[in-house]
């Protein structure tokens, strides 16, 4: 089968990582356990993550012209991506301040976008050709919501599937869920997109009827250890997580979740496969260290699928 094409656009960031046994409080410091330093940007770690799981993949961003935006074009030249980022002098490449928990692998993230909050939808319109040759066009909202109408509105044109993943959670005018053919929400994000508390799977499937009502065409919650609620026209249904062992560090599990959605429905599979696909590309994920670098290739994803990892 031909590989699908995706077309990602979003942020990167530099990943600070500090693992400690707990936050600091306000005006406290407390001593990290360890600190990595690692690849990162929701929108970049999609990107990297399809490249693993078999897509043709091609990125839009803007980095600044400093060590952390050259290293950020190595690794997607690494990694197989088209790179369509812009270098934007005088600004900084986005970076990420990570809080790991030791214990639990949940993290807290600071993230500022850097170049990437210049990003205009004017800037959308000049790759309006590469999004409409995609199958799949997947945005999030590290960069400005205008950034990510333009480009949901454009592949809308073109009949690409359009993913939404509306991260981190911000407010969202009403004309944009029209505008998704799948919004992927996990709970605190649902829950401030819809005003409602989203701590259970119900609670999760009455959110998502109000986003489908809102106009979005399918919705998908993720919800951690609890799996992922499918809410769409015809069907409801949720996919258990896949432990693949210990979850050591949860950074970067949803865009590899996201990823592992757009690769399957590139693909033409039928959305239960492809929510099953992404739930082992993402429970492998949260066995290994790091956003990017956590990854999983397809041969692995594979390989879990078919009971052998
Ligand atoms: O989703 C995880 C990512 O969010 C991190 O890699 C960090 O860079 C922030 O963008």
């Amino acid at each position: 089968m031909t590989r699908p094409k995706l077309f990602v656009a979003g942020i990167y960031a530099a990943d600070l990582v500090f693992t400690g046994n707990r936050m600091p409080a306000p005006g406290e410091t407390v001593t990290a356990t360890n600190f990595m330093r690692g690849h990162g940007g929701k929108g970049s770690n999609q990107a990297i993550a399809a490249a693993r799981a078999g897509a043709d993949v091609s990125f839009f961003t803007f980095i600044g012209d400093d060590a952390f935006g050259r290293e950020a074009v190595e690794l997607w030249l690494r990694e197989g991506l088209r790179s369509k980022a812009s270098v934007i002098k005088g600004q900084a490449t986005g970076a990420a301040s990570i809080f790991l928990d030791s214990k639990t692998g949940g993290n807290a993230i600071t993230v500022f976008p850097g170049a990437s909050r210049l990003m205009q939808a004017s800037d959308v319109d000049r790759i309006e050709s590469d999004i409409a040759a995609s199958d799949v066009f997947v945005v999030q909202l590290e960069q400005s919501v205008d950034v990510a109408r333009r480009g949901l509105e454009l592949a809308r044109k073109h009949g690409v599937i359009a993913i939404l993943n509306p991260a981190p959670a911000l407010d969202l005018p009403d004309d944009i869920f029209s505008l998704c053919d799948y919004i992927v929400p996990n709970e605190s994000e649902a829950s401030l997109l819809t005003g409602l508390p989203v701590e259970t799977c119900s609670q999760a499937e009455t959110a998502a009827r109000v986003l489908l009502r809102k106009g979005a065409r399918n919705v998908i919650v993720t919800l951690g250890e609890k799996g992922a609620l499918y809410c769409g026209p015809a069907d409801t249904f949720l996919i258990e997580p896949f432990s693949a062992g210990a979850c050591i560090d949860t950074i970067g599990a949803g865009d590899g979740f996201i990823a592992g959605i757009a690769v399957g429905l590139g693909k033409g599979l039928p959305i239960r496969d492809a929510m099953r696909f992404a739930a082992t590309l993402a429970g492998i994920s949260v066995t290994r260290h790091g956003a990017a670098s956590s990854m999983p290739t397809l041969t692995e994803i594979e390989l879990a699928l078919a009971g052998q990892m």
